[in-house]
């Protein structure tokens, strides 16, 4: 007997739990079918950037101050304003257009930014080429001492909101785990109306060649060990929400799939796997979960959340039980 994969996700119904996250394959609409044709139950696309939409509109705007100051006979001579029109962000919204008709799974559009402002109405326009839900990532680094905790998760539910109020597809907020309290901030956005949180997003932490003396930025692919943090938070986040829950990060194998399931994600999302062993990946990770699923005699919705933190106990309690008794354990181990 087939197994049934059917997920629900930001209200959305999915034919699978596993998601493609936002990166490089969905650049194309040749990239976007070769994921859908993987297997993956949506796709969400890489991010348009905050300061890449900043920067259209002031170029628009300066061509519109031109504009205003010319003589109307002069206005033919303006050959850049169609250059302008083909800019990023419509490349990026014609993309979400012909990859929504190319395949029949949702494609998610993605922003990402860090302040309030005009650029959200972005998420709009990507509603309006087709996508089926916007993924706000907010990749903030508060660098500046003088911002408190409290300021930058008031930032995030502000910029949340205006997301929220300029579309009417769900909104999932992708999340770096580095909150004083990441329980509260998920709470605030689930009160606030968010549809979904992801977790979480990778901070970009540069290495440092010391043969070269540089400092060497770069994205790097996932590891496993890399689920284990945003794996505890669904965990511990599972049952206490209305907002769906995406797992994002360190997933390789049906395994890290199945964990990510057992912790409580309504959908587990991979980049990493998808870039090193190309879009049917997808495809090994889906048949091995419908495999253990079956092996197992569970069904998806039983399994997950299986392992998450019960709900009827104090979450930091448990988990700090949990703590002390692994760092017990930890002691006879390493300490023979
Ligand atoms: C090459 C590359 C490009 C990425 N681009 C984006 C992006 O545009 N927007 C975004 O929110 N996340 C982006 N990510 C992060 C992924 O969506 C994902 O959250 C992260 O890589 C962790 O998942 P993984 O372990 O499956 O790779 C990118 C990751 C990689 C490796």
């Amino acid at each position: 007997m087939a197994i049934d994969l059917s997920t629900r996700y930001l209200g959305l119904d999915l034919r699978c739990p596993v998601v493609a996250s936002a990166g490089p394959l969905q650049q194309s609409v040749d990239g976007i079918t070769a994921l859908a044709d993987g297997g993956v139950g949506a796709v969400v696309m890489y991010s348009l950037f905050e300061e890449e939409v900043r920067r259209e509109s002031a170029r628009l705007q300066n061509l519109g101050d031109l504009h205003a100051d010319s003589y109307a006979e002069a206005l033919s001579y303006f050959p850049d304003l169609p250059s302008v029109e083909e800019g990023v962000t419509k490349h990026y919204l014609n993309l979400i257009e012909r990859g929504a008709a190319a395949v029949d799974v949702p494609i998610i559009g993605s922003i990402n930014g860090a302040t309030r402002g005009g650029w959200v109405d972005t998420a709009r326009r990507m509603q309006d080429a087709g996508a089926a839900a916007i993924e706000l990532n907010i990749y903030m680094v508060p660098g500046d001492m003088s911002v408190s905790g409290p300021e930058i998760d008031d930032r995030h539910l502000e910029i949340a909101l205006s997301v929220k109020e300029s579309v009417s597809v769900p909104v999932a907020v992708k999340l770096s785990p580095y909150f004083s309290s990441v329980g509260h901030v998920a709470a605030a956005l689930d009160r606030a109306g968010v549809d979904g949180l992801v977790l979480f997003n990778r901070f970009l932490q540069p290495d440092i060649d010391i043969e070269r003396v540089t400092v060497v930025p770069g994205v790097t692919l996932s590891h496993p060990d890399d689920a284990r943090l945003p794996r505890t938070w669904i965990a511990t986040l599972r049952g206490r929400l209305r907002a769906s829950l995406a797992a994002t990060s360190g997933v390789e194998t049906p395994d890290d799939v199945i964990k990510y399931v057992l912790a409580g994600a309504d959908v587990v999302m991979t980049t990493s796997s998808l870039v090193r062993h190309g879009a049917g990946h997808a495809q090994v990770l889906i048949d091995g979960l419908a495999e253990w699923l079956e092996r197992k005699s569970l069904t998806l919705d039983k399994a997950r959340g299986m392992l998450a933190v019960p709900t009827g106990v104090h979450a930091d309690e448990y988990e700090r039980a949990g703590y002390v008794a692994a760092l017990e354990r930890a002691k006879q181990v390493y300490g023979r």
